[in-house]
């Protein structure tokens, strides 16, 4: 059975068609990326798979379970989880205090104490590699740490399904290697699906997914293995007809 199952999706923004009749599906444990030039949809896509916009069109099936019309706070406890494009820690408390608030609010759905919480933050920040911050307030952070600290703290909800939208834009390639190489461990060892919207990171692409999905228009054009995926006629001209690298 898959993890997370899209039926016919469509979302419009008045006449545009911002999303348009998007069929996928995802199993648990898989590594997907999607990709697509700047306004393909992908962030809509993103915000319609955790219930910040509901479809005008099609389902939502997570799980077994019709999610299509839930609002975001009773999918968190179902087990997706997501990280924010620009990352917003509250800035005061700690980083360790940052992502413990993930454990608190996941799947354990507000049943964790706050010290179950605080130990299964400090087992997700050493696995991230921030250790050294994590008795910093986060708001001293530097862009990448927050970044780190965003994951962390979504991987503290114990999601089944891990949303992240260009998490790892602004990242050194070496701390997106590293970032990449964490993603995939946990990811098969917790069964934590990873899906990544990305526009540029390709080696976060080709680093991490198994699958890739192209959008462009709204529309998925691809949906196949990561090599096979981006050697298609079809994505070389999206990216080049659309003037980017
Ligand atoms: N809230 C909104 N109201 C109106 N139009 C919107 C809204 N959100 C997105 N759009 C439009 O929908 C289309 C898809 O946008 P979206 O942000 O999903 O693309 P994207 O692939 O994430 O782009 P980027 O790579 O720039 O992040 C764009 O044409 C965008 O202008
Ligand atoms: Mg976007």
């Amino acid at each position: 059975m898959s993890l997370l199952k899209l039926k016919n999706v469509t979302k419009r923004f008045g006449g545009l068609v911002a999303v348009d009749h998007v069929n996928m599906e995802i199993s648990s444990g898989q590594l997907i990326g999607i990709v697509g030039p700047n306004g393909s949809g992908k962030t809509t896509l993103f915000n319609i798979i955790n219930g910040v916009y509901f479809p005008d069109e099609g389902s939502i099936i997570f799980d077994g379970k019709d999610i299509t019309a839930l609002p975001p706070y009773k999918r968190a406890p179902l087990g997706i989880g997501r990280t924010f494009q620009i990352p917003r820690p509250f800035a005061s408390a700690t980083v360790k205090e940052n992502v413990a608030i993930g454990a608190m609010f996941g799947a354990s759905g507000g049943k964790n104490t706050v010290s179950q919480s605080m130990g299964i933050a400090d087992q997700i920040i050493d696995r991230i590699g921030l250790q050294e911050h994590k008795d910093k307030p986060a708001g001293l952070l530097t862009p990448v740490e927050k970044k780190l600290t965003e994951i962390a703290r979504a991987l503290a909800m114990k999601p089944k399904l891990l949303l992240m939208d260009e998490a790892m834009a602004g990242m050194h390639p070496n701390d997106i290697d590293k970032m990449v190489a964490h993603l995939k461990q946990i990811a098969k060892e917790e069964e934590i699906a990873v899906v990544s919207m990305v526009e540029h990171i390709m080696r976060a692409v080709i680093g991490m997914a198994e699958k890739v999905i192209v959008l462009h228009q709204g529309a998925k054009i691809v949906d196949a293995p990561t090599n096979e995926a981006l050697a298609d006629p079809k994505v070389v001209e999206v990216y080049l007809g659309s003037g980017k690298e």
